[in-house]
């Protein structure tokens, strides 16, 4: 089958998808024939996503009540969820002792929790139904630890266990766990985090585009892969890290150095 009919008469749910990678995933499901709903709270890029999608709906993902009431909208509206992607995140990135408590809560209430609340909400459906695949949109940064991410690595670590527990508690049901590691990627997120000269900090990195993400998101998806590492270049330090973490250990301290 053709990419561009892959997803036809699958119902997809895109939280975060008013911006950066969200967007780009919600742009590629619907070319691949997808229905797709997509979530997040700023009204403007709301009513702009309506405008593409199938339904664009506002939802706070720490509302634990704006979550119920998203999912029944979703279920009543189609009776079903085939792909749930949980990409909605926030970044935090700062050194250790500026990181407060209330201030990283927040970060596990979003990347982690929200991932939670929606699934909570909306799993039982997709066990009924005997299908689905829920979708994780991790980060490099939940698979090694790096300096001044503290609370953000917390937050991805957290998100990569739970998926990963997740997916044996699910054996049999006919429900996938994809869970996908990009790199940095050419978004508003760093900025959104106060991280506004990542770039610079960063010089001769190149950062993944968020339509690169989602292609490849898509066809993890239709893979059913456990666990995708996006570009080369990450996979290739997520390798090195497994056989030889003090060789990573020792060129991110020569990078944290600049
Ligand atoms: N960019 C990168 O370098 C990178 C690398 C690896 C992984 N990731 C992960 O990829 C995902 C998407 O990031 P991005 O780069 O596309 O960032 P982004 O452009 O800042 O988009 C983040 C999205 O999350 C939504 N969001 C934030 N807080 C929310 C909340 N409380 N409830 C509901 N939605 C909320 C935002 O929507 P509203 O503002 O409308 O609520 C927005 O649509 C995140 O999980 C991030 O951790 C990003």
């Amino acid at each position: 089958m053709g990419k561009a009919e892959s997803f036809q008469g699958q119902v997809v749910l895109v939280t975060g998808a008013t911006s950066g990678i969200g967007l780009a995933l919600a742009r590629a499901f619907t070319a691949a024939g997808a229905t797709v709903v997509g979530t997040g709270r700023d009204q403007a890029r709301l009513a702009q996503l309506g405008q593409e999608i199938d339904l664009a709906l506002t939802l706070d993902l720490c509302d634990e009540r704006a979550v119920s009431t998203a999912a029944d909208t979703v279920l009543d509206r189609h009776g079903r969820v085939d792909v749930l992607i949980h990409n909605a995140g926030i970044g935090m990135f700062e050194a250790w002792p500026q990181t407060d408590v209330a201030a990283m809560q927040r970060v596990m209430d979003v990347n982690l929790y929200g991932a939670v609340r929606l699934t909570r909400a909306l799993l039982p459906s997709m066990v009924e139904q005997g299908s689905g695949c829920l979708v994780s949109i991790a980060s490099v940064a939940g698979e090694r630890g790096y300096a001044k991410h503290t609370a953000y690595c917390a937050s991805k670590h957290a998100l990569i266990g739970w998926s990963r527990s997740l997916r044996k508690d699910l054996r049999g049901s006919g429900v996938d766990v994809v869970i996908v590691c990009p790199p940095a990627a050419d978004t508003p997120f760093f900025a959104n985090a106060g991280f506004f000269d990542y770039k610079e900090k960063h010089p001769g990195q190149s950062m993944m585009s968020a339509e690169a993400v989602a292609s490849q998101t898509l066809q993890a998806v239709q893979r059913r892969s456990s666990q995708v590492i996006l570009s080369p270049r990450a996979k290739a330090l997520w390798l090195l890290d497994k056989l030889a973490p003090p060789l990573v250990d020792g060129l991110q301290k020569l990078k944290d150095r600049r």
